[in-house]
């Protein structure tokens, strides 16, 4: 047993992607498979949870197989399955849980809940064993930025597994978003523009065509917790400015062309963009990143911390990386998961296992998906634990 590695699959299907991926001793991934439902919910300009659900009923099983045969190892080599348990959408967390528990069952393999939240900060700790760099220093800030999570925590490191590869994380919540998540922001405001979906990567490459500062948008005032988050007066003052400029023809116009070239690129699509409507794009993602990055700096300055982590769909941002990247100084060194490891994956989910694989902390077969779970609270065990 000592010689033999730990194989652990990991499953995700908390939102729009069905992912697997084999993670050998935590460190050495051995396949990773995402199957994206962009093409279903594309049409919608976000996600729709009851056809979210059918597509992972209908990619669970092909997935998995996939992510296995990838890997090259039979179902009796895992040494364990782990999946998300929470947050996200209920019925496509079901779908994944349902079938980890099957396989865990079947196989007599333990099974092991994550939070995807956690998970996300786990990506960049996988990133760097990847690259074989030495683990970050804690406390860490960790900035979780997704389509449906916004939030600053501390992290910190409670005890570590005999190989030194896998810390047991424990995060105390400093922010989070009260309204729209930083992600969700980027969708919607695409959507309003008619630039397409998931926002924001085509913000992302359109904004490069645009000035960042033609746009005036002013910072919210977060009453109470000032570091707290809020996107939806950015996403309005948006709505506005279309408006009271006109661009109605211009978004119909270009809507029809994305209905009919849903694939175009970002410099094809660039040319169907007024002046106007690329300087808001600019704009708008340069309020939104200087929001992320003002939060963390005011935040470590008020905790000391050793590194920042930054994680989740948002983090592959080319603007917000850029940013981090420049501030150099007293600010401590900036971590990001590879751009495959921000959006949702699986083999964040099974490096997140491997320190609990280790620890012994295995959920039971009976224990239920938790749409709301907080990036503080450890999954539910069992229904023993979660009464
Ligand atoms: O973490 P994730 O894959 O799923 C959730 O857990 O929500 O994040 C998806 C979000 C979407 O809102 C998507 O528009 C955003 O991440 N996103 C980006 C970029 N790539 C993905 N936002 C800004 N810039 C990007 N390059
Ligand atoms: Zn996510």
């Amino acid at each position: 047993m000592a010689d033999q590695p730990i194989r652990i699959l990991g499953i995700e299907t908390s939102c729009d992607e069905t992912a697997a991926a084999v993670l050998e001793d935590g460190a050495r991934l051995r396949s990773s498979v995402v199957a994206s439902q962009m093409a279903t919910h594309g049409k919608y300009g976000g996600v729709v949870p009851e056809l979210a659900s059918r597509e992972h009923l209908r990619a669970i099983v092909p997935v998995v197989r996939r992510a296995v045969e990838e890997a090259g190892i039979a179902y009796s080599q895992l040494d364990a399955i782990a999946v998300t348990q929470g947050p996200g959408l209920v019925g496509a967390l079901m779908v994944g849980s349902v079938y980890a528990k099957s396989l865990a069952f079947s196989l007599g393999k333990p099974l092991i809940a994550i939070n995807h939240l956690e998970g996300h900060i786990y990506a960049i700790l996988l990133e760097e064993r990847l690259n074989g760099r030495a683990e970050p220093e804690f406390p860490a800030l960790s900035l979780v930025v997704s389509g449906g999570h916004t939030l600053l925590a501390i992290t910190e490191t409670v005890g570590s597994d005999s190989a030194g590869t896998g810390p047991v994380l424990h995060h105390r919540l400093l922010g989070r978003t009260r309204d729209d998540a930083a992600g969700e922001a980027f969708d919607k405001v695409a959507k309003l523009l008619a630039l397409g979906y998931p926002g924001g990567p085509v913000v992302d490459k359109l904004a490069k065509f645009g000035n960042p500062h033609a746009v005036a948008f002013s910072r919210p005032k977060m009453k109470g917790n000032p570091l707290d988050f809020s996107f939806s007066g950015t996403k309005t003052a948006v709505l506005r400015y279309v408006e009271h400029s006109g661009m109605g023809e211009e978004i119909s116009a270009r809507r029809a062309f994305r209905q009919q070239h849903p694939k175009a690129p970002a410099a094809e699509l660039a040319e169907h963009c007024s002046k106007t409507t690329l300087d808001l794009v600019a704009s708008f993602q340069h309020a939104v990143v200087d929001e992320l990055v003002q939060h963390c700096i005011e935040a470590a300055n008020v905790d000391s911390v050793n590194s920042v982590f930054v994680s989740g769909g948002v983090s592959a941002n080319s603007l917000l990386r850029e940013t981090f990247q420049g501030l150099g100084g007293t600010f401590p060194p900036v971590y990001f998961p590879r751009l495959g490891l921000s959006t949702d994956n699986a083999a964040m989910i099974a490096a997140a296992a491997y320190p609990k694989f280790l620890a012994g902390c295995f959920a039971d077969l009976s224990a239920p998906v938790d749409a709301a779970l907080a990036l503080t609270e450890a999954p539910a065990r069992g229904m023993q634990e979660a009464r």
